[in-house]
Formats: C-alpha cells, structure tokens, sequence
C-alpha cells in the first residue's frame, strides 16, 4: 500500500493532548513524518520523553494534566511560542475505564468529563486566536462510534463523545467565517497497546470481527492518516463532519 504526503502540512505547528502513547503517539509520528513541527502533552512523561526523543529538535513534549486548564492552555501558548502558532489542534486525550452506569457517582461523572471533554474545548479557545489571526486553521477532535452505539459499560465516555459531536459543529459554524475548520473523527476498535491489555482479547475480536465489513484490525495509523487529511488543505472545505474510521461497524 502507499499512503499520501500533504505538502500543505509541512512546517505547520500541530498540538496534540494524549501524544505518548496509543492512536495520540501515531498522530505525533505521522504529523513529524509530514513535516510538521508537533508539540504534544501527556500525563506520562517516561513515554513522552520517550517518543520526543526519537523525532530531534523539531519536536516539543510537555508533561501536563489536561484536566488542569490553566496548565493545558499554558502549554499550548508556550508550545506556540517555540514552534509557531498553532493551526493544527489534535484533541485526542480520553480515558476510556469502563464503569457500570449505576455505580458512577457524581464525582466519577465530573472527573470523566474532566479528562473526555472539558480538554476538547479549553484547547479549542486556547488555540482559536492563533488561528483567526494566522488566517485559518483545522480542529480534530477525537470521538468514537461509542457516541453512536452507547455501549452500557461507558456511560460518561459515550456522553462526553456525544457532545464532542456536537461541539465540533458548534465550533465549526462559530469560527468558519474564520477559515477554521473543526471535525469530529472516529474510529472503530483500534489496536492499541492498551486495549490488548485491557479489553482485546482474542474472544472480544473475534465477536467485532462478525460485525464489521473489513476484517483487517484497525491501527493506530490508520486514524492517523485520516486526521492528516482533516488537517490538510486538502479537506478544505470539509467541516462540521464526523468522520468514521471503523471498517464497517455502524
Ligand atoms: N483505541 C480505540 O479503540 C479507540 C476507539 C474509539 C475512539 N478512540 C479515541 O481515540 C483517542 C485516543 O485513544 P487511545 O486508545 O490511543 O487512548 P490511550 O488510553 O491508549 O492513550 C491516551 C493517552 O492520553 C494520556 N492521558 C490520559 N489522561 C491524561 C491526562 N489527564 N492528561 C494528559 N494525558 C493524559 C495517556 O497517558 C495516554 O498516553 C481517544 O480520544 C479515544 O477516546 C479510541
């Protein structure tokens, strides 16, 4: 297989939350492979320093709890600062525990959202006057087709994915007349490490295997590439769209 070069997101500033690991850290790759300066944030600062260290100067890593607003906007601004503005934001943090819908208390529900969507849209406005003044710019923000299952086992995650949807085509409508362009995209069940060790056993992949179209697994750079789509010039006059990546499920 080939996969397409987008000569418009080179030297682009791109700010990713959840970069170190996962679908976040082929994000992170992807966008270098591009060209693109990448500044990401994460909770996990071993694999952070980790995977900055294999991309050179170009790249730039924050240790920050995006749950902590002042400390997520303060890295996107300083980010900004040492790379350029931002015109590519990745919101891609979530935390995806799974809790019985009877057993979240109002503390759980709370602290779901802090980490699933509050990010989404404190990064969002963080970034938005960067991208008015620099004459446009693009906004992924990670759902899940979770929003359009509503599995029982996720309650919170799956609200908060909703509302993602809904979010990106408020945004969207609020800041086109600003060239910015804000999508929503979602993936199927992604092979990541943490889905192998938590829930993709080989019993749950054989069920998902039976309710999609294309039986390939779905990685991590196969979301990715559709993001460097929704980033580029190339999709320019795409927004307000929820984009799924899920070979089929829905
Ligand atoms: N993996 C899937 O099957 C799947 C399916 C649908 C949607 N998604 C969405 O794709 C995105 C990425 O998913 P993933 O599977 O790679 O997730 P993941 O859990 O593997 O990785 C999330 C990253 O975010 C970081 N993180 C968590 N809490 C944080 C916090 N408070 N502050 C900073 N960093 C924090 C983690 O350290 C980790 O590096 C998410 O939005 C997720 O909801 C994933």
């Amino acid at each position: 297989m080939a996969f397409a070069t987008y000569s418009s997101l080179k030297d682009r500033t791109v700010f990713i939350t959840g970069g170190a690991s996962g679908i976040g850290a082929a994000f992170v790759q992807a966008f270098h492979d591009q060209g693109s300066k990448v500044a990401f944030v994460d909770l996990d600062e071993a694999a952070g320093q980790a995977l900055a260290g294999t991309l050179g100067a170009s790249a730039w890593f924050r240790h920050c709890d995006v749950t902590e607003a002042d400390a997520l906007q303060a890295a996107i601004r300083d980010a900004a600062a040492a790379l350029g503005p931002v015109t590519v934001l990745i919101n891609n943090v979530a935390n995806d525990t799974r809790q019985a819908a009877a057993e979240v208390t109002p503390e759980a529900w709370r602290k779901g959202l802090a980490v699933n969507l509050d990010p989404t849209f404190i990064a969002a406005t963080t970034v938005y006057p960067m991208m008015r003044d620099a004459g446009g710019g693009s906004i992924v923000n990670l759902s899940s087709i979770n929003a359009l299952l509503g599995p029982g086992e996720l309650p919170t995650y799956s609200a908060a994915k909703g509302a993602i949807n809904s979010l990106s085509k408020s945004l969207a409508r609020a800041w086109g007349p600003d060239r910015i362009r804000v999508n929503a995209l979602s993936p199927g069940w992604v092979v990541t490490p943490r889905q192998l060790e938590l829930w993709l056993t080989p019993e749950a992949e054989a069920e998902w295997s039976k309710l999609v179209a294309l039986k390939d697994r779905i990685m991590p750079e196969d979301i990715a590439r559709a993001a460097l789509f929704l980033a580029s010039d190339d999709s320019r006059m795409m927004t307000g769209q929820n984009m799924v990546v899920d070979a089929g499920r829905t």
